[in-house]
């Protein structure tokens, strides 16, 4: 296993449009390591493929039960949302958008259908927080990060913070 790279703002790896994975191997499980030893070292709660520069539909999503006890993760292949409900707002971050965490507005209720690492298909109802951090993953393949849900003025202004960084 190994920790990767991963990318941030304003990389343009991260505005690419993922391609749809067709191959279930073990280079594929070896990746699916990788984005969860990446995920847990950085830390985080959920990776996406394109965040270490790879754009394909993957994404690793926390799954532990606590913070405390034994680190649990699932892997989605080819992931979409194929129903959503209702609204709500919580404070997201992102590991690929440092310095910034905000209220984003998302659905409140997601199905999600998607494959394992077996290439078997699956679908997955879920709420709450949960949903949020699947939708966001998912924005990730679309090349969507949550500073595009936010409004055009804070967008803005994180922009020119980035700017600013990268100019020293
Ligand atoms: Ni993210």
């Amino acid at each position: 296993m190994s920790i990767q790279k991963i990318y941030q703002y304003p990389d343009s790896v991260l505005r690419k449009k993922s391609e749809k994975i067709a191959t279930f191997d073990n280079g594929l499980a070896k990746l699916v390591e990788d984005m969860a030893e990446t995920m847990y070292d950085a830390p985080g709660i959920g990776l996406a493929a394109p965040q270490i520069g790879k754009s394909i539909k993957l994404i690793v999503v926390d799954i532990s039960e606590d913070q405390e006890g034994e680190k649990k993760y699932m892997p989605l292949i080819n992931p979409e949302i194929i129903n959503h409900e209702g609204t709500q707002l919580d404070e997201e971050g992102c590991l690929s958008v440092p310095e910034l965490t905000a209220n984003v507005k998302r659905n409140l209720k997601v199905t999600v259908a998607y494959q394992d690492l077996q290439g078997q298909a699956h679908e997955l109802s879920t709420e709450d927080r949960f949903a949020v951090v699947l939708q966001h993953e998912i924005d990730h393949l679309n090349g969507i990060l949550f500073i595009d849900h936010l409004s055009p003025l804070k967008r803005s202004l994180y922009k020119k913070k980035v700017k600013k960084w990268l100019a020293k």
